[in-house]
């Protein structure tokens, strides 16, 4: 196997190479004056290629289309996309609207794609080929426990993320709840945990995504209001749109936390082992 990074996964790459004992493709990326990207692979690819690419923009989009041509003469290419752009876009609402995630799915020429925590589950009979989604929230779980918190809590924001909130506290013996928002008055919602009381202990919410940190800054003020001790923001791709990042140090955060499906600096806990283990298991 010889493991190709695209632009926007580099480190994720390197790091499944390591795990795999695998050859680590050297690859150039520029950008034409006008915009468009230019990527070529000056490495040999081989027979088996591996192509590790997150679809943040649309420009890393076109990237991994670009990767996946070059590596044309393997015999077989798997694809990893470990953050899917558009995968929010998976249903219609509309008469007229595009199924982004459908759309973004259909352009994958390969055998097989491997996602991490994709939006919804639904989005891999979109691909063209085998799909393996692999969960990563137990891995946050891990993490979690390493650290050294007071009778810690995981939160899901909503109802939604409550299985993933599940999957990171059961395994390590955490409590896990959800936050559900009640109407008080016309015009005030408390968020609350569920069935906990988050009072005096340290609180992790966990979401797959955080984009504009509006969810969550949201949940961390609510729940220092009632009595929380830290509370922590954690996710599996961190999008960290615009002022995310400020927006939720502002609202009281003691830390955030990530993986490296997207490289940020809050990406502390790395998915390559789970990628390692699901590319040998293909
Ligand atoms: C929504 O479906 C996702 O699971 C996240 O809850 C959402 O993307 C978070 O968005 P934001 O950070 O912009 O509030």
């Amino acid at each position: 196997m010889k493991i190709i990074g695209g632009g926007a996964s580099q480190l994720l790459a390197s790091r499944v190479a390591a795990e795999l004992n695998c050859e680590l493709a050297l690859c150039k990326f520029k950008t034409f004056p006008d915009d468009e990207k230019y990527i070529r692979i000056i490495d040999d690819i081989g027979p088996e290629a591996v192509i590790v690419q997150s679809t943040i923009t649309d420009s890393d989009l076109v990237v991994l289309l670009q990767l996946i041509d070059a590596c044309s003469s393997a015999d077989r290419i798997h694809v990893v996309i470990p953050y899917m752009g558009y995968a929010r876009q998976d249903k219609i609402f509309n008469q007229g609207e595009a199924l982004s995630a459908r759309a973004v799915a259909r352009t994958i020429e390969a055998d097989n794609v491997i996602t991490v925590n994709i939006h919804e589950d639904s989005i891999l009979n979109y691909f063209k080929c085998n799909s393996v989604n692999i969960n990563a929230a137990p891995l946050m779980g891990q993490f979690v426990s390493a650290m050294d918190l007071h009778d810690p809590v995981i939160l899901a924001p909503d109802k939604g993320a409550k299985e993933l909130a599940a999957s990171a506290a059961k395994e390590m013996g955490i409590e896990y709840d959800y936050l559900e928002k009640k109407r008080i008055s016309g015009d005030t919602v408390e968020v609350s945990p569920k069935n906990l009381d988050a009072r005096g202990r340290d609180v992790v919410i966990l979401d797959d995504i955080i984009s504009t940190g509006g969810t969550m800054a949201e949940a961390v003020r609510m729940l220092r209001e009632q009595g929380a001790l830290d509370v922590y923001v954690a996710c599996i791709h961190p999008v960290l749109a615009g002022s995310a990042v400020n927006k939720l140090y502002h609202s009281g955060v003691k830390d955030i936390i990530a993986t490296d499906t997207i490289e940020r600096a809050v990406s502390r806990v790395s998915v390559a082992p789970l990628l390692a283990q699901a590319l040998k298991e293909l």
